[in-house]
Parts: structure tokens; sequence; C-alpha cells
């Protein structure tokens, strides 16, 4: 966990008549590094990370590594063992690296939850010792969520590998698996002890996957930083081509605007109802549950995107032809803006993609909360979307589809 504070206990409970009323606040801190080789050696970061609070001791830690990684770089656990080798006064390995499922499939089956805490178990892990988890962002999602409940919360350092999450999800609070394909239903808000992002785990990537996290970027910059948008259109050909110093940028700038928005947009534990960060989402969610996750989770994003750009327009908010902009970058990145699912229809003929605006009104738990946008890095919430519309929208981005 990366609080700092204790709880506050400034204000004494007030009683009045038979209620108590109870009242604390946790301040909570954590650093996200970017660095490069983070096994190599030399590199103080993560020897640093792990005895921040906590100088002179020598901690236990148990890493989990997604096994997708290890596919890519074989000698990623010699790494971390050399690492800690390299420590020994400050870095206590309990075991060799464990391998876990990576992707999807970790967070599909409950048993690898209870496997991994049964780890920690036998290895003694405390609330002062590290679970360190590298991986994609669905490994840090399931280690994350064996961390924050194991002895009721145990120190998690994030190690992101890929593009998605090295810029959106391993900078947040959350983690979760699936329940019976209900996605993300079991999980806490947790915000991790520290998180390292080392960019050379990117270049291991696939293609696909590199192009995916691009949508969060997009996503971010124009609900939020109208220069960052401007900077991806006139890096489009390095972006494309996976350019170091580009990528780099890129996921810095867009890890910068989602932590500012967790930490200073006022609702960092999702109680209320808006999800700024979901732009596009809605649909997103829809596409990737109707494609069983065939389509992954940017590429979704990136067809949300387009639709509620033009939605934007089609709604007065937003003016025209900024939606092709947007399109046209998108696809530039490498991204396909269409999928037979989106224009889909039932037997009954209702589209299945639709429902996914009860889906998202469901998953809030209160009024439909969407973002739109207004302009180029300022969106807009609003509580009700129009069917007409979409369907509208739709058209739209089939239509360009067939042009190209
Ligand atoms: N917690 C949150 O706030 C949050 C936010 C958005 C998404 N998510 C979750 O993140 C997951 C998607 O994460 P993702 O897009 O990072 O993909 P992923 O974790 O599904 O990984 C995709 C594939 O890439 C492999 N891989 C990972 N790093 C690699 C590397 N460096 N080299 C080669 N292969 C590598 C993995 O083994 C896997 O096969 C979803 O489960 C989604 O729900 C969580
Ligand atoms: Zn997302």
């Amino acid at each position: 966990m990366g609080e700092v504070a204790k709880p506050s206990v400034s204000e004494a409970p007030a009683t009045s008549g038979s209620v108590c009323l109870q009242r604390f606040t946790v301040a909570y801190e954590y650093p996200v590094h970017f660095t490069e080789r983070l096994f190599a050696p030399g590199n103080a970061v993560l020897r640093d990370t792990i005895t921040r609070l906590e100088r002179e001791r020598r901690h236990r830690c148990i890493v989990f590594v997604d096994d997708g990684v290890c596919a890519a770089r074989p000698s990623l656990i010699d790494e971390v063992e050399t690492y800690a080798g390299a420590h020994p006064a400050v870095i206590d390995l309990v075991a060799t690296p464990i391998k876990v499922a990576g992707g999807e499939k970790i967070k599909n089956e409950l048993f690898h939850v209870e496997w991994m805490q049964g780890l920690i178990q036998e290895h003694r892990i405390d609330r002062h010792s590290f679970v360190i988890a590298v991986g994609g962002g669905a490994v840090l999602d399931a280690v994350g969520l064996v961390a924050a409940t194991s002895h009721r919360g145990i120190r998690l350092i994030r190690i992101p590998t890929t593009v998605l999450s090295q810029n959106d999800s391993g900078v947040g609070v959350k983690n979760s698996v699936n329940l019976k394909g209900s996605k993300n239903f079991v999980g806490t808000f947790a915000p991790p002890f520290a998180v390292l992002n080392d960019l050379t785990f990117i270049d291991d990537l696939p293609p696909r996957e590199k192009i995916a996290g691009m949508a969060e970027a997009v996503k971010v910059a124009l609900i939020r930083d109208a220069d960052f948008f401007h900077w991806l259109e006139r890096n489009i050909d390095a972006l494309s081509l996976f350019e170091p110093s580009a990528m780099a940028f890129m996921i810095r700038r867009c890890a910068e605007l989602h932590m500012h928005q967790i930490g200073h947009g006022g609702d960092p534990f999702e109680c209320g109802s808006a999800r700024p960060l979901d732009f596009g989402h809605w649909a997103a969610h829809k596409i990737e549950s109707l494609t069983r996750n065939h389509v992954r989770h940017g590429e979704a994003v990136a067809i949300g995107i387009a639709l509620d750009t033009r939605y934007s327009v089609l709604a007065g908010l937003l003016t025209p032809g900024i939606e092709d902009r947007v399109a046209a970058l998108l696809e530039l990145l490498g991204f396909r803006l269409w999928h037979p699912v989106v224009d889909a229809r039932a037997t009954d003929g209702s589209s299945p993609l639709l429902q996914g605006i009860s889906d998202f009104r469901e998953h809030l738990g209160g009024d439909l909360t969407i973002t739109l946008l207004e302009g180029i890095g300022r969106g807009v919430e609003v509580h009700e979307m129009d069917e007409r519309r979409i369907l509208e929208a739709i058209a739209w981005l089939k239509a360009r589809q067939s042009v190209r």
C-alpha cells in the first residue's frame, strides 16, 4: 500500500443522541518511475523503492512474472535473481520469480488468485514485505487483488510491461479479476506502493499490443489536453513506427494525465457516478464482451472514441470536422475502426451494442454519466444518450470504412 500518513485523529468522534459518527482520512502517496533496464544491477530504482520507508531492513520479496513477458525475454527470471543477488543487504527474494498465466486467462479463473495467495502464505510474506508484479494489465490486476487481500493488504510494486499498463491501468488504484464472464467483478481499490515503468519492455511487445495501448493516449488527450492531442497528430509517423523517444513521451504524458485525474479529480475510489477517464468506454466494454475479447481493450476503445466523437458532433456539442481528424489520427496509428459487432442485430432487431449503455449505467450503479467532447481537450458529461444519434454515428463509421 502507498499510504504515508497515519489516519488523522484530530477530530474526535461526534456524538449526537444514539449516533456516534466515525471519521478519518488517510493520505496516499506512491511514486511512478520511468526508467530503462530496471533489473540491470547498477539501476538503483528498484532497490531504492524497496527501502523507501525502511532503509535498514532486509525485505522479503515475492515476484510474480507474466509468462508472456518471459517468453519474449527468456533471460528475465535470471535478471531478477541477479539483481536481488547484487543487493543482498536489502532484498531477500523468497523464491525464484514465479511465472503466472499472461493475458485475460489469469483473470478468468479464480484458482489463480487462491494459488498465489497460498504462495504468499507459504513464503511468510507479511505486511512489511513486498509483492512484486511484472506483466501486462491483466497480470497486474490479478496480482494486485492477491496483494490487496492477503493479510488485508501487502505492499505491491507494479512493473507494467505493456503500453496500456504503463500509460493507464498500471498507474491507477484498481485491481480485479472476472467472475463467470462478468468483467472485473471481483476487485478492490488499493493504491500500489510504487509503479516502475521500464520502457525496454515495450520493445518486446508485438505490434498489435503497441498500437492498442495508444488508444488511451488519444482518449485522455481528447478529454484533458489539447496540446497533447496536437503533439500526437504531429508525431503520427514516429508513433506508427514505434520510434522509442516518441513512444516514451506518449506513455509518460498519458500516465501523468491519468495520475492527475485520479489524484485531483476528487473521486479516486469512484464513489460517484462520473467516470471521466471512460470516454469511449461504454461501447468499448460491449465490443470486448461481444467479441469475447478477440478485440483488444485498446482496439475497442479506439472504435468507442470514434463513435462518441461523431456523437458529440451530432449532439451539437462539437464542431463538425473534428470527428474526421480524430478518426484519421486513430487510423494512421494503426487502428481498424470497425468490427461487424458494431452494427450487428439480434433476432428481435435490437442492437446488442446499444445494450452497452444499460450495462454502463448498471456498472456506475447510479445515474448514467457519459463523457463526450465539447472541444479538443475538453470533455463534458451528459446523462443521456439518444439511440437514434448513436445509430447515426455507427452508420457514419461504417460508411467511412467502405471509402477507405
Ligand atoms: N486496473 C485498471 O484500472 C485497468 C484499466 C484498464 C485495463 N485494465 C485491464 O488490463 C487488461 C489488459 O491489459 P494489457 O492491455 O496490458 O494486456 P494483457 O495484460 O492482456 O497482455 C496482453 C498479452 O501480452 C503479453 N505481454 C505482456 N507484456 C509483454 C511484453 N513486454 N512482451 C511480450 N508480451 C507481453 C501478455 O502475456 C499477454 O499475452 C485487461 O484485463 C483490462 O481489464 C485494468
Ligand atoms: Zn481503457
